[in-house]
């Protein structure tokens, strides 16, 4: 889904305004400090409800007001986000909605920054939301199973640090484990998936490297985690916590079984990061019709000319509104001869200029 025109108050250091957007290309310049950041985060806060930058969203709004507006026209509905005082406030087509996960599934949006430059020797956590992103937009009955998961977790956790009521662990060990083993199935499907393309019409990102991706459960499959749960009781006692589950799986990365984030150099695991983004991105493209948002954020300072000429290829090459951002405004090579918007950022200005 496109996003069409953003109109913006009290965000970050940025001048209130509404833009209009083009909806495959829009690129996005401006000097260190200026803003392009900010921009880039208001079009994410606005589908997701959540920032990229901060855990919350109090840091989003402008120094000294009480709160920000992010409102936008979408290619078949309107949303507003309010974040003033402490209140979240999501609306899709004037009516609030209580769940963030409605707005989510409208319009699909990821991102490349320098976070994503960690995706292969950073957190578990963090391989393992990149990963689930797929699931949410590819799986219908996943958010379901999430939810489930997420609520039996908590309940045998409030048992498990309170030591009352341990008689329950039984019944939430099962609710726990139903919504696991389907979900783990999920994932381990997904990096099959992630794997044939990487080592198929992706090669060529990664230098023709032959890269696996296995599913690290933290129960073996066979035996289910209902079981592993039952061998962990008395460490999960003692330890307060749920120390096996969907919530402590990894994805490993290997090379010719030899560890990615120790066998690559720094470019090839900078290429390999952005072909797991190109990858989860083909995979949900394939599943509906409308572009997804891809939010580019500085790629010129990780990746050298060469590799971002390859990324650009085939990011043009898909179903994809892209919103690039870049200290000049030269405009990348493959884009040329292709239809698109400019926007200067000054000092939190945002003015568009000459389009092609
Ligand atoms: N809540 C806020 N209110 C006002 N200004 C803010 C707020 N949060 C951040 N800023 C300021 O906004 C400015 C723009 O930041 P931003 O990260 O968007 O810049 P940028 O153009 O992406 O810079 P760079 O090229 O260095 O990445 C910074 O000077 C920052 O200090
Ligand atoms: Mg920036």
């Amino acid at each position: 889904m496109t996003i069409r025109q953003l109109s913006l108050t009290d965000f970050r250091n940025l001048a209130s305004t509404t833009l209009d957007f083009h909806p495959r290309l829009n690129l996005v310049y401006g000097e260190n400090g200026s803003g392009k950041t900010s921009l880039l985060e208001a079009i994410h806060v606005t589908c997701q409800a959540r920032s990229f930058r901060s855990h919350q969203l109090r840091p989003c709004v402008r120094h000294d007001q009480p709160g920000f507006l992010l409102f936008a026209r979408f290619g078949q509905f309107k949303a507003g986000i309010g974040n003033v005082g402490k209140k979240l406030q999501i609306r899709i087509d004037g009516e609030n909605v209580a769940r963030r996960s409605e707005l989510v599934r409208l319009a699909p949006i990821n991102l490349v920054n320098a976070d994503t430059f960690r995706l292969i020797d950073g957190s578990p956590q963090q391989r393992r939301r990149f990963l689930d992103w797929c699931l949410f937009h590819v799986e219908h009955e996943y958010t379901e199973h999430w939810i489930k998961y997420q609520h039996a977790l908590r309940q045998r956790n409030r048992l498990l640090k309170s030591r009352r009521d341990l008689q329950l662990l039984d019944y939430w060990d099962q609710h726990l484990s139903q919504p696991a083993e389907i979900i783990a199935g999920m994932r381990r499907k997904y990096c099959d998936r992630i794997v044939e393309l990487l080592q198929g019409e992706l090669a060529h990102l990664v230098d023709d490297l032959c890269i696996e991706l296995s599913y690290q459960g933290s129960w073996d499959p066979g035996q289910g985690l209902a079981a592993r749960l039952e061998a962990l009781r008395q460490k999960d006692i003692k330890l307060g916590y749920t120390s096996a589950g969907l919530h402590r799986d990894d994805i490993h990365l290997t090379t010719n079984g030899r560890n990615c984030a120790e066998m690559l150099s720094r470019g090839q695991s900078k290429r390999l990061c952005v072909a797991l983004v190109v990858a989860v991105l083909d995979i949900v493209g394939r599943c509906g019709s409308e572009p997804i948002i891809l939010l580019i954020d500085d790629l010129g300072s990780e990746l050298d000319q060469s590799a971002q000429n390859r990324v650009y290829k085939i990011l043009a090459e898909m179903n994809l509104q892209l919103f690039i951002s870049n200290i000049s405004d030269t405009v990348p090579g493959v884009f040329e001869t292709k239809e698109f918007k400019l926007f200067h950022v000054e000092h939190g200005i945002i003015r568009p200029r000459f389009s092609s």
